[in-house]
């Protein structure tokens, strides 16, 4: 997984969709990459090793907050510096997902879940989105009702317990994909 997150609530999912990756049996620890300062330099990824790290996962899950109706600079910057596991494919045929928040309800957050598609689909990857339709899980997931990935909400930087709800459930059903893929 790799995301980033400037005051903590998109980390706050990062764990929660890590947690629920380590909810299948016989999966690994999952990699949790958050794109810290030092990471980005002049606007580039300055970080070498964060890209080769990510080259055996099964499945790599993009997390940012929509800043502007889109991922913020900074995720953009790793994005960007994937152009060299572009020119090889490297990424094809693994499992790819994404989830955002915003402080408002339709703050453009399907921009961002549709940004990582595109990325997904320039790296040959294979998206999964959530299959809870909005508005009919018993549990009360996806309550903001996007299914191509996880979109949440937060005002005042406090995460819903729904939207972690749901970032556990993507971990996991992402991880689950990913090893049924493998096999
Ligand atoms: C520069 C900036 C732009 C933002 N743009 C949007 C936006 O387009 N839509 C939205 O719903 N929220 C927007 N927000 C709110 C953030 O997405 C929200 O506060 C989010 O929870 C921040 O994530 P973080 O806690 O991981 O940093 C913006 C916030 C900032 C600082």
């Amino acid at each position: 997984m790799v995301y980033h997150s400037v005051e903590g609530s998109t980390e706050a999912l990062a764990r929660a969709v890590a947690a629920g990756s380590v909810d299948v049996d016989g999966a690994g620890s999952p990699l949790v990459i958050g794109l810290g300062e030092s990471d980005i330099a002049h606007g580039r990824l300055a970080n070498q090793e964060l890209i080769p790290a990510l080259e055996d996962m099964q499945a790599i899950v993009f997390g940012s907050p929509t800043f502007m109706g889109g991922p913020t600079a900074q995720f953009k910057a790793f994005a960007d510096a994937t152009s060299e596991i572009w020119e090889r494919q490297a990424w094809r045929d693994r499992v790819a997902a994404g989830f955002t928040i915003g402080s408002n309800f339709s703050g453009d957050q399907l921009a961002t879940l549709q940004y990582f598609h595109v990325l997904a689909m320039q790296h040959g990857m294979i998206c999964a989105g959530l299959d809870i339709p909005g508005g009919h899980d018993d549990a009360g997931r996806n309550r903001l009702g996007a299914q191509g990935g996880l979109v949440a909400h937060s005002a005042d930087g406090k995460v819903d317990p729904s939207d972690l709800d749901t970032a556990r459930y993507l971990g996991r059903r992402v991880t689950d994909l990913a090893r049924r893929l493998a096999s």
